[in-house]
């Protein structure tokens, strides 16, 4: 079997192409959706994405800030600019690129932020509200990974998913968002025991371990859909997900590709939730 590759550049552009149209419509009605991005310090991945959510930002109409900060701001510094932009009418939502430098708590950062400019989906406000089902802001890449299997026809209900990897960004909130569409979900970590025994049943596979090329084509059935989370760079240069492509492919249905399979998506909701805090906010004002 070769597998269908699951084009995550051509689904957020196509869904960027309809949030373009709605955004210019919101203008006419005098709602300029606006995200502050605040990135600390000189991380080369952290620069790379933040830079990536300015120009998605701008390809679609959304007003965006970036707020760069040194390596060494304090907690209190980081506190108070976030106390400006709960209070700035120009932003809707707020994001703070993480991992933060050690000198500042993380928890106390997204905990600061107004659950209603949470567009990263981390307040637990936010998250409580994704366990029960109520509408809220869902974390960018999980909801973008449902978003591409959904587009790609991929129905979950009763199907076995296997998800890699239990981090509170993706493991944990995707583990939630499969069970809400009906699959028997098994999530993975670095103590379980017999890792192959769980990958080889999996009808869909998520990987999000951190680990380049870890899930090998001898670790899962024919005809399953991977989906990689993974961004690994190589010494050589290369960029690679979790999952080995070259052997897997050969054995799945489906299959996102690294790049151009999750990252994509992950901004396009990030996109999407700033558009509905813009909307909320208008209806408060
Ligand atoms: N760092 C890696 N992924 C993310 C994300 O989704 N949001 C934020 N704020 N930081 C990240």
């Amino acid at each position: 079997m070769s597998a269908r590759i699951i084009d995550g550049k051509a689904i957020a552009a196509s869904i960027r192409q309809e949030m373009t149209s709605e955004v210019a419509q919101l203008k006419e009605n005098g709602i300029v959706p606006g995200l502050a991005v605040v990135i600390i310090g000189d991380d080369p991945a952290s620069k790379v994405y933040v830079g990536q959510k300015e120009k998605g930002c701008a390809q679609i109409g959304i007003y965006s800030e970036k707020h760069d900060l040194p390596g060494d701001t304090s907690e209190e510094e980081l506190l108070d600019l976030i106390d400006k932009l709960n209070k700035d009418d120009k932003i809707n939502g707020i994001l703070v690129q993480l991992p933060l430098p050690k000198q500042i708590d993380e928890k106390r950062v997204l905990y600061a932020i107004d659950s209603a400019k949470d567009v990263d989906g981390f307040h637990p406000e936010n998250i409580g509200k994704m366990v029960i089902g109520e509408d809220t802001f869902l974390p960018c890449t999980p909801h973008g990974i449902m978003v591409l299997l959904e587009h790609s026809g991929i129905d979950l209900k009763g199907k076995e998913a296997v998800v890699v990897g239990r981090s509170n960004i993706v493991g944990k909130p995707i583990l939630l968002m499969l069970l809400s569409k009906s699959a028997t979900v098994t999530i993975c970590h670095s103590k379980t025991v017999d890792l192959n025994f769980h990958t080889a049943r999996a009808d869909v596979l998520i990987a999000a371990v951190g680990i380049p090329e870890m899930i090998k084509g001898d670790m899962v059935k024919d005809g399953v859909v991977v989906i990689d989370v993974g961004v690994n760079r190589l010494e050589s240069g290369k960029l690679v997900g979790d999952v080995e492509f070259e052997s897997v492919s050969k054995k799945a249905s489906a299959i996102t590709p690294v790049p151009g399979g999750v990252g994509p998506m992950t901004i396009t909701m990030l996109l999407k939730n700033t558009i509905k805090a813009a909307k909320k906010q208008s209806l408060t004002k």
